[in-house]
């Protein structure tokens, strides 16, 4: 069965903003290394196309977490189930997630990632759902805010389908 599916953000429009917010990044990590930490699997379509357009040195390292809960409403207690290779002590880290949604898992996951002692950390979304937010979590690099949709592409799932679309999408199901 194939799903109707509708666009809501354009390609062009995700590699544009792609792009003005790696330009940003370059401008403010003048003179660092920005540690790229993306959250498996929905931010490596973002941390990519980031990384490949940031112009300081990048390293990249990535995680994988659940959050307790049934599907459809995360309880917010993060458990890591693959963690990172490299220690985050004295780097200059930049978390990397595909969406902020009610903000739980990330309001968590930043707890967890400040307690190793970063210089810094930052957190970079490309899409985010103000009107969902239940944790503050304090976004330094937010792509595009959408309205309260399901969405899919560019690393978004919907049942594990559809990572590989190049725009962002709404499924109607
Ligand atoms: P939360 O912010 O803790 O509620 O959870 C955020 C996670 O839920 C994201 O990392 C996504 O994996 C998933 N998620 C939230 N909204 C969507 C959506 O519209 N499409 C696909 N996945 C979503
Ligand atoms: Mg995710």
């Amino acid at each position: 069965m194939k799903d109707d599916i509708r666009i809501l953000i354009t390609e062009e429009e995700v590699q544009e903003k792609i792009q003005k917010t790696a330009a940003r990044i370059s401008a403010e990590y003048q003179g660092k290394t920005v540690h790229m930490v993306g959250v498996l699997k929905g931010s490596i379509f973002f941390a990519c196309e980031l990384a490949k357009r940031i112009t300081v040195p990048v390293t990249m390292d990535f995680m994988s977490v659940t959050s307790y809960g049934d599907d459809t409403k995360s309880s917010g207690v993060v458990r890591i189930v693959k963690d990172l290779d490299e220690p985050l002590e004295g780097k200059d880290v930049l978390l990397v997630e595909d969406i902020i949604d009610s903000g739980r898992t990330l309001h968590y996951l930043m707890d967890i990632l400040k307690g190793r002692k970063p210089a810094s950390l930052r957190l970079a979304a490309l899409l985010d759902k103000p009107e969902r937010r239940v944790k503050h979590v304090d976004a330094d690099y937010v792509c595009f805010e959408i309205p309260d949709e399901f969405v899919v592409g560019f690393g978004l799932d919907y049942a594990q389908k559809y990572r590989n679309l190049p725009f962002i999408g709404v499924v109607n199901v």
